[in-house]
């Protein structure tokens, strides 16, 4: 079959691969309709994250068909099925919890006890996520093998294209989770740094959750644009001091919640990024996070702090006293996806969600590397890449275009 395969920074092609088989009794293979290139595959593209290895088949975000199962899987062929990007084995003291993403079954013992090195505990595994998450291929190819099918794939009802339903694999429940994290009470005031996928649905969902007010921060207009639809006040962080424009927007106080939906890979002039930045090029350091520095100095006194973005190690300059003495709650973490699955299928159905109005462009699996490139150097005008493996070479579908004058 054909994949989307990482071979070093900035380098991914589309290679000829063997096709995925049956392993496990829980097994299932889905011939992939959709799947999406995400901002956590940036980090991968930039070889941020460790345990990358040449040849390795991208891609978290999938949905598909089902066109095999084991005789332990409780899926059948020919039902179409979203994915989470979480593999979860259902049955241990961590997705007993719903706490998915912590799954102690997925990450084989190899991946598994190097990532317990870095991380203290072994992580769960994730599809095209490296190996110290398993090394699982991804997706972002024409078939895909789903471990522990009987839990993690999300059945969905005949009728709806795809675009409705694939935010479902990460994006929407990470953003619903970010929300969630928030602690967001009635009358809340949440500010949210961002306006990538991730940041645009922490925002759709800050308001659902009861946020009385939801300022957005980025830098491009067109994400900016986006985030103001929404309903969100929205501040450039190139053209004002966000957290005087905060303190000022506020009462004098700050953000009741703050939300960080920027990740290791923080943009903007600033003396802390600068000196983040060149520790990154060296290989001294992996985290460049100017924006949760300034998420946290900015939150009010007793406020929650709620990071989405993907982290890799750690940290310089963390302001762990300021976290102290304004007594900051903080929560973050990998979504426990198959938590939230469920109950935002249904509010797409009934329409209480849109996942749609963000998707820029559709390419096939054959212009991913191009798309690659556009998603990194060009992030104004491509706001979601989705790829669709029927379509042809070349065949890029760009359903919106821009205007360039500022939000
Ligand atoms: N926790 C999870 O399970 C999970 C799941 C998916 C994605 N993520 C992470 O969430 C983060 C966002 O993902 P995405 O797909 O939206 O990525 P993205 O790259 O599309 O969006 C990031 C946005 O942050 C903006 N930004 C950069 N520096 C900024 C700054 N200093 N202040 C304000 N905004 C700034 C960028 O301009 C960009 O629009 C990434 O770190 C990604 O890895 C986490
Ligand atoms: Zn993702
Ligand atoms: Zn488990």
């Amino acid at each position: 079959m054909r994949a989307v395969t990482w071979h070093g920074r900035h380098d991914v092609r589309v290679d000829t691969v063997a096709d995925p088989e049956i392993v496990n009794p829980r097994d299932a293979i889905i011939k992939i309709t959709s799947t999406a290139i995400c901002g956590s595959d940036l980090h991968l593209y930039d070889g941020y994250i460790p345990g990358m290895r040449a040849g390795d088949i991208l891609g978290h975000e999938n949905m598909g068909e089902v066109v095999e199962v084991g005789p332990k899987s409780n899926l059948k062929k020919g039902q179409k099925v979203v994915i989470p990007f979480t593999i979860s084995c259902g049955d241990c003291f961590f997705c007993k919890k719903q706490q998915y993403s912590a799954c102690d079954n997925s990450n084989p013992a190899e991946t598994s006890d190097a990532s317990e090195i870095l991380m203290g505990r072994p992580m769960g595994a994730a599809f095209g996520y490296a190996h110290l998450t398993g090394g699982y291929a991804g997706g972002q190819a024409e078939y895909l093998r789903v471990p522990y099918s009987d839990v993690g794939p999300l059945v969905i009802p005949d009728g709806l294209e795809d675009d409705k339903v694939l935010f479902l694999s990460d994006i929407l429940p990470t953003g619903w989770m970010a929300a969630e994290n928030a602690d967001i009470e009635d009358g809340d005031t949440v500010a949210v740094w961002g306006c990538g996928p991730v940041g645009l649905f922490a925002i759709q969902s800050a308001f659902i959750l009861g946020a009385h007010r939801v300022i957005a921060i980025d830098h491009y207009p067109t994400r900016l644009t986006l985030a103001k639809q929404m309903g969100a006040d929205i501040l450039d962080y190139n053209e004002v001091d966000v957290r005087a424009a905060l303190t000022e927007m506020t009462g004098g106080i700050g953000p009741d919640a703050v939300i960080d939906c920027v990740g290791m890979e923080s943009h903007g002039i600033a003396i802390d990024n600068i000196m983040d930045t060149v520790k990154a090029h060296a290989f001294l350091a992996t985290e460049r996070p100017h924006a949760l520095r300034q998420a946290i100095l900015a939150c009010r006194k007793g406020g929650r702090v709620s990071i989405p973005g993907v982290y890799g190690g750690f940290a310089d300059k963390f302001p762990l006293g300021q976290m102290m003495e304004k007594g900051l709650t903080v929560k973050q973490g990998q979504t426990h996806v198959q938590k939230y699955t469920k109950k935002l299928l249904d509010m797409i159905l009934e329409n209480e969600l849109d996942t749609t109005f963000l998707i820029s462009h559709h390419a096939s699996l054959e212009d991913a590397p191009e798309m690659y490139k556009h998603w990194h150097d060009d992030q104004n005008e491509y706001t979601k890449i989705v790829l669709k493996p029927a379509l042809a070479k070349g065949e890029v579908e760009t359903l919106k275009e821009f205007a360039h004058e500022p939000a």
